[in-house]
C-alpha cells in the first residue's frame, strides 16, 4: 500500500541512525513508489542550514546505503519536498518555524496536515519535544471544515491555540475520515532506563499523543525473519504439536555481534547490553516464540497474546547462577587485534558497563512449564549472528548400540534471524555404510534461495507502517513496561554485584555464561 499525503519530520537528523538507516530507507520507499506524490521530509536539528544544504546532506547520507539503485528522477521528486528547520529541541521559537514549514508543505505539496514526528534523539528530550509540539498545535490532528461546514466527517481533537493546518481531502474525492487525518510520534529506544523511568516516559508522551498515535520502534520487529516466526508457527501443522514442554527441552536466543563500541560511549556507557538489546529485541523474540495463537492477525489480537506471555515470564532464580555478565577485553577479531572496552575512547575509567549479558527466563504457563529460555547478547563475539534455537528433548529410547550414536545430539529447529536468513532443522541420520551409525545433519531453508525478491530493510518497513498507521509491528507501552519489569531484578543485582567478568574479544563471552548452562547439563550452541 502507498502512504497517503503526509510529512515526516526527523528530530536528530544529523545523528548516526538518521544518516545510516532512516534517510536511506526514505529514499528506498520513494524508489519503490510507496511514498505519496505529496510527501514532505523535514529535518530538525541544531545547524544553520538552508533547505539546499540539508538536501545535500541527505544526498551524501544515502549515497551507497540504499537498497535500490540511485535514480536521479526519484531523488529529484523526493528533494522537492525536503525542508530544514534549525533549532534546539527546547527552543520554543523553533517549533513556530517548524509549524510554518509544515504549513508551507501542506499548501505547496498537499501534505494534508498529516505529520509523523520521528524522535531519533535521547529519550530525556522526548517530553520537552512533545510538549512544544503540543503547544504549537502540531500534536493533535484537526480537520478543516469542508465547504458545507460539516468537518468532512472527521474528528477535531486538538488543544486550543494550535495552528489548525488541515487542508485538502482524499485524492479520490471522498470525504476525509478520521484515519485520513493524523499526527503521530515515533520514538526510538531506550524507552527509559528502568521500569520507573519507562513509566514516566510513557506518561509524558501519552499526555500529548494518544497511545494509538505513538509508534515505538523496535527495529527487530521490522525484520522479515522475525515476522516469519508467526508464519512458521501458525501457518503450519508440522511444528505446533511439538512446541511445548513435552517436546522442547529449552530455547536459546542469541544475538551476537562482532563489532565493538568505539564511537558509541556517549550512548552505551552506563546502559549496557541488557538495557540495549535484551529489554527490547530479545524479549520481543521470546514473546513471538512463546506466545499463543492470536485470535486474528489484527494488531490488538497480536498485542494481547504478547502481553499475556510477557506477563507470565520471569527470571529464574538464583540470579547468581542463572545470569552472567561480561565486558570485552583485548583480543583478535579475525586477523585484527582489537582493544578492550576499558581502552575505548569516551568510556569512564573503570567503567562497569557490561557488553555481554545472559539471563535465564521461565514462562509460567501450561505450554512452557519447566522449559528454560536462555537469552544472551554480546559485542565483540566470534561472529555476527542472531538466532532462536528451539532444542528438543532426547528420544526416550534409542534402539542402537551406544557407540553408534556418539555424534547424535538433540534435535533442534533454528530460526536464523541474520545473517544468512532462514531456518535449519537438525536431526539424526544414518551415516552411509555397513553399520547403523547415526549422526546429526541439517536441513536448511534459505530466504535467498527460496525467494527471488529481496527483503526490505527493517526501517523501510517500519517507516512505511508509521505513515500507513499500521501498528502491528510496534510494541505498546504495556509491553515495554512489562519487559522492564522482567529484567529489573537482574539489573538491580548487577548494580550491586561489582564489575562484569572480562572476556577475550573474538571469543564467545565470559566463562560464567558457560557455567550458567553447564549447571543444568546444557551448553550454548556455537553458531
Ligand atoms: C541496536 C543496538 O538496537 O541494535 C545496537 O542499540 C546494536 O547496539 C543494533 O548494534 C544491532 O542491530 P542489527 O539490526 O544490526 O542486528
Amino acid at each position: 500500500r502507498i502512504a497517503g499525503p503526509c510529512s515526516l519530520v526527523i528530530f536528530g537528523v544529523t545523528g548516526d541512525l538518521a544518516r545510516k538507516k532512516l534517510l536511506p530507507s526514505v529514499y528506498d520507499l520513494a524508489a519503490a513508489g510507496l511514498l505519496p506524490p505529496g510527501f514532505g521530509l523535514v529535518g530538525f536539528g541544531r545547524r544553520e542550514w538552508t533547505d539546499d544544504e540539508f538536501r545535500q546532506f541527505v544526498l551524501d547520507s544515502i549515497e551507497g546505503r540504499t537498497r535500490a539503485p540511485f535514480k536521479r528522477a526519484v531523488w529529484e521528486r523526493l528533494a522537492e519536498g525536503i525542508r530544514f528547520v534549525g533549532g534546539a529541541f527546547d527552543e520554543d521559537a523553533a517549533y513556530g518555524r517548524l509549524a510554518e514549514s509544515l504549513a508551507g508543505l501542506d499548501a505547496e505539496r498537499g501534505t494534508a496536515g498529516n505529520y509523523a514526528f520521528y524522535l531519533a534523539i535521547p529519550p530525556a528530550a522526548f517530553p520537552s519535544v512533545c510538549g512544544h509540539l503540543d503547544a504549537h498545535g502540531l500534536a493533535q490532528e484537526r480537520v478543516v471544515p469542508s465547504e458545507d461546514g460539516s468537518g468532512g466527517g472527521a474528528s477535531a481533537s486538538g488543544s486550543a491555540g494550535g495552528t489548525g493546518l488541515l487542508a485538502g481531502g482524499r485524492p479520490d474525492g471522498a470525504s476525509p475520515t478520521e484515519r485520513d487525518h493524523w499526527r503521530r510520534v515515533v520514538i526510538e529506544k531506550p524507552f527509559g532506563h528502568d521500569l520507573e523511568t519507562a513509566r514516566a516516559l510513557n506518561g509524558a508522551i501519552t499526555e500529548v499523543f494518544d497511545e494509538r498515535n505513538v509508534f515505538r520502534i523496535d527495529h527487530y520487529l521490522g525484520k522479515e525473519t522475525v515476522q516469519n516466526i508467526l508464519a512458521l508457527r501458525f501457518a503450519n501443522q508440522l511444528f505446533d504439536p511439538l512446541w511445548n514442554s513435552h517436546y522442547v527441552d529449552h530455547v536459546q536466543i542469541t544475538m551476537a555481534e562482532d563489532i565493538g563500541l568505539g564511537g558509541r560511549a556517549g550512548y552505551y556507557d552506563g546502559i549496557g547490553a541488557a538495557r540495549d538489546v535484551i529489554q527490547n529485541h530479545l524479549l520481543q523474540l521470546l514473546a513471538l516464540t512463546a506466545m499463543e495463537e492470536p485470535v486474528s492477525f489484527e494488531p490488538r489480537a497480536i498485542q494481547a497474546e504478547k502481553i499475556k506471555v510477557l506477563s507470565a515470564t520471569r527470571l529464574a532464580a538464583p540470579l547468581s547462577e542463572t545470569t552472567a555478565r561480561g565486558q570485552y577485553a583485548r583480543g583478535w577479531q579475525g586477523s585484527e587485534q582489537v582493544c578492550g572496552l576499558q581502552e575505548e575512547k569516551g568510556f569512564a575509567e573503570g567503567s562497569t558497563t557490561e557488553t555481554f549479558a545472559a539471563i535465564t527466563l521461565e514462562v509460567d504457563s501450561r505450554r512452557w512449564a519447566g522449559v528454560p529460555f536462555y537469552l544472551r547478547t554480546g559485542k565483540r563475539l566470534g561472529r555476527r549472528v542472531t538466532e532462536i534455537a528451539v532444542v528438543f528433548t532426547r528420544a526416550p529410547h534409542l534402539p542402537f548400540d551406544s557407540t553408534m550414536t556418539e555424534e547424535l545430539g538433540q534435535n533442534a529447529l533454528v530460526i536464523r534471524v541474520q545473517p544468512d536468513e532462514g531456518i535449519t532443522v537438525r536431526f539424526g541420520s544414518k551415516v552411509p555404510g555397513s553399520s547403523m551409525e547415526v549422526r546429526d545433519v541439517n536441513m536448511d531453508f534459505s530466504y535467498g534461495q527460496a525467494f527471488t525478491v529481496s527483503s526490505p530493510e527493517a526501517y523501510e518497513r517500519l517507516i512505511l507502517d508509521v505513515l500507513l498507521g499500521e501498528p502491528s509491528l510496534f510494541p505498546v507501552g504495556e509491553e515495554v513496561e512489562m519487559s522492564w519489569a522482567i529484567l529489573e531484578p537482574a539489573l538491580e543485582a548487577w548494580a550491586s554485584g561489582g564489575a562484569p567478568e572480562p572476556y577475550e574479544s573474538g571469543g564467545w563471552g565470559p566463562t560464567s555464561a558457560d557455567a550458567m548452562l553447564r549447571r543444568s547439563g546444557r551448553e550454548w550452541r556455537r553458531p
